[in-house]
């Protein structure tokens, strides 16, 4: 059998992106090609397909790598069954891509300023083939650990700078050091994969694309720690991260990499996958502790910390996916090379989860310090439509909204925090003109209000009345001093809630009053919506000087509430109206507002 660089390689983004646009049609469609043409004879190559991870760029998935023997791949995107044949005749046998059909410049630009470190298997291996994860460094990361004292292996890893990409960006290397000072041969250790944050992906996309690498990263925490068991705890709506990673285990316990010793090395580390339902406090450490061991997810005190007294009562760490993956790699490369990318005070690369109007939405991975701008602009394309930037939304329901003035700073801890927002696990909703930021704060209070756990007061019944408010404004009802009681409100939950799902939650409202406070007037005192995006604060009128008298918008008009006669002025009953918007958007004249 040839080398696999002497094989023509066919990589087929078969993410949950790639699946859900058509990625095993697209598999069949190029085998059955390859039979019907007898490739293999016809190039004198062996033709593999292999199902890699996310490449980054869903919203054009079907994504496909064409690798000529000898040549740098080749990328088309929106790839169909359809479009497979020209792709075998033209580019496999006739040695030429198909024009019109690879992906165009934007897919350059994309991947120009990124620097796909932790990704870099995601979308380039088989992620379900242990060969292909060996022969791309896998497991020399803890051949090297296990050569150094596990204290050795933690003073690498503070070296290295890594922070927690869960959210709070607490020292890894620290807070190992704790649960390893806590007496108790028996420790756990948990990869936190609920990954509750709307619009958030990285972490599926992570256990999706590199499932041994995590393995591999939880092995080397293990061992520095001396945890015997791990827990990866993944919520069951990411059946297809379940699946790569349970494969992934199952193969790692047949060849002895995992068990009573782990790949000859000295070392016992078993672990198993926790389905969790999927409610966002299940991704606070304590909560999620009480979901494995199958009590409902609700929060308790700290201390005592996880490191002291966890699940089970043993000691226990946790941490987050993208922090388990960026292990394996500083022990490829070393904490020198790690700490050499990145800020100061943030260290290594940050992936990126990009929705909302953005021309390229998905999955962006750059240094830590790049400036919002860039990842916006130059990596996803800027605004949809060509409209107008407002504001991004940084850190999920847990951070904040910034404003255009803060497209300036750069994507790390410190100075995302400076600005009024947070990194978080790394979710971008960016926002255009026509987003009201009032009820961009009512939607993810809404969203925390309803995953809270319910355990106490101020999280429970605070978030609610906090929403009841958001939500009169929102409908013209607001009067003055709401402002005001929601700020007094908002000081006192994060003061006085448990656990950190109340304690952050009021931040997009804070945020959103402190950048855009005069949309939130505008709504209480003139009852507008300045954005014209409150549907009750929505008053649809006829401009006699605009109106061309042409007749279009009665016809679209759902409830007949649009008089007009053949040479007259259309003329809305505002009674009647719902604000369904169709005739604002039918009129062509912009007759209508
Ligand atoms: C409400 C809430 C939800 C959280 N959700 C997640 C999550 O989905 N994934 C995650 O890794 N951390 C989440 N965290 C943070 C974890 O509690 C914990 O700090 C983190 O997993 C530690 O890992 P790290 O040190 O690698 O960041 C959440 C915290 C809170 C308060
Ligand atoms: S802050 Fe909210 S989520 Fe956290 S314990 Fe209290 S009620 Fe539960
Ligand atoms: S569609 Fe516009 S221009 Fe035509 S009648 Fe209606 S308001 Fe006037
Ligand atoms: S899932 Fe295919 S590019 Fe992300």
């Amino acid at each position: 059998m040839a080398d696999t660089a002497e094989n023509i390689e066919i990589l087929v983004c078969t993410g949950t992106g790639g699946f859900a646009s058509g990625a095993q049609k697209v598999i069949d469609a190029f085998e059955d090609e390859f039979e019907k043409q007898g490739l293999e004879a016809k190039v004198g190559k062996r033709c593999d397909i292999k199902k890699t991870g996310c490449r980054g760029l869903c919203a054009n998935d079907v994504m496909v790598d064409v690798v000529m023997p000898g040549e740098e791949a080749i990328t088309y995107d929106f790839v169909t069954p359809e479009l497979v044949p020209q792709i075998v005749e033209e580019h496999m046998i006739g040695k030429e891509p198909v024009p019109k059909k690879v992906a165009g410049p934007y897919y350059g630009q994309f991947l120009e300023k990124q620097q796909r470190l932790i990704f870099s298997r995601c979308g380039t291996i088989d992620a379900e083939s242990i060969e292909d994860f060996l022969a791309h460094k896998g497991f020399t990361g803890i051949r090297k650990a296990v050569t150094m004292t596990p204290e050795e292996v933690i003073e690498e890893v503070k070296k290295s700078g890594l922070r927690g990409r869960g959210g709070g960006g607490f020292p890894t290397g620290v807070k190992w050091s704790f649960c390893k000072a806590t007496p108790g041969d028996e420790k756990y250790l948990i990869c936190n994969a609920d990954e509750g944050d709307p619009g958030a992906f990285m972490d599926r996309s992570i256990l999706e694309g590199d499932p041994y690498g995590i393995i591999e990263g939880m092995m080397i925490a293990a061992y520095a720690i001396g945890c015997t068991f791990g827990y990866v705890y993944c919520r069951a709506e990411y059946p297809l991260a379940i699946k790569r990673l349970q494969k992934a285990i199952d193969t790692c316990y047949e060849r002895g990499i995992l068990g009573e010793n782990c790949l000859d090395l000295g070392f016992k580390f078993d672990m198993k996958i926790k389905a969790g339902a999927g409610a966002f406090v299940c991704g606070e450490e304590t909560a999620l502790m009480a979901s494995i061991e199958g009590e409902r997810g609700m929060s308790r005190p700290r201390p005592p910390f996880p490191a002291v007294r966890g699940l089970w009562r043993k000691p226990t760490n946790i941490n987050n996916v993208e922090t388990f993956a960026n292990v394996s790699y500083i022990f490829y490369n070393g904490a020198e090379w790690f700490s050499n990318i990145g800020t100061e005070g943030t260290k290594g690369t940050k992936i990126f989860a990009l929705t909302g109007k953005v021309k390229h939405t998905g999955l962006v991975e750059v240094p830590a310090g790049t400036a919002m701008r860039e990842v916006i602009y130059d990596v996803c394309g800027g605004i949809l439509n060509n409209r107008k930037f407002k504001a991004v939304q940084a850190g999920g329901p847990s951070g904040g909204c910034l404003p255009a003035e803060a497209l300036d700073a750069q994507v790390d801890y410190d100075s995302l925090i400076q600005a009024g927002a947070m990194m978080g696990s790394g979710g971008l909703v960016v926002m255009d003109e026509t987003t009201c930021m009032v009820d961009i704060a009512r939607f993810f209070l809404n969203f925390t209000r309803v995953e809270s756990c319910g355990k106490c007061i101020p999280c429970r019944i605070g978030l609610k009345i906090m929403l009841e408010i958001l939500e009169r404004i929102t409908e013209g009802k607001g009067q003055e001093g709401d402002i005001e009681l929601l700020q007094d409100m908002a000081y006192d939950i994060k003061k006085s809630s448990l656990c950190g799902l109340g304690q952050t939650a009021p931040n997009p409202v804070l945020s959103t009053i402190r950048y855009f406070r005069h949309e939130y007037e505008a709504h209480i005192k003139e009852k507008e919506c300045p954005s014209h995006s409150c549907k009750p604060l929505l008053k649809f009128e006829v401009i006699e000087e605009k109106c061309k008298k042409c007749g279009i918008c009665p016809k679209v008009c759902p409830v007949d509430c649009i008089a007009w006669e053949k040479g007259q002025v259309a003329v809305i009953d505002k009674e009647k109206c719902t604000e369904c918007t169709s005739c604002y958007d039918a009129c062509r004249f912009m007759a209508i507002e």
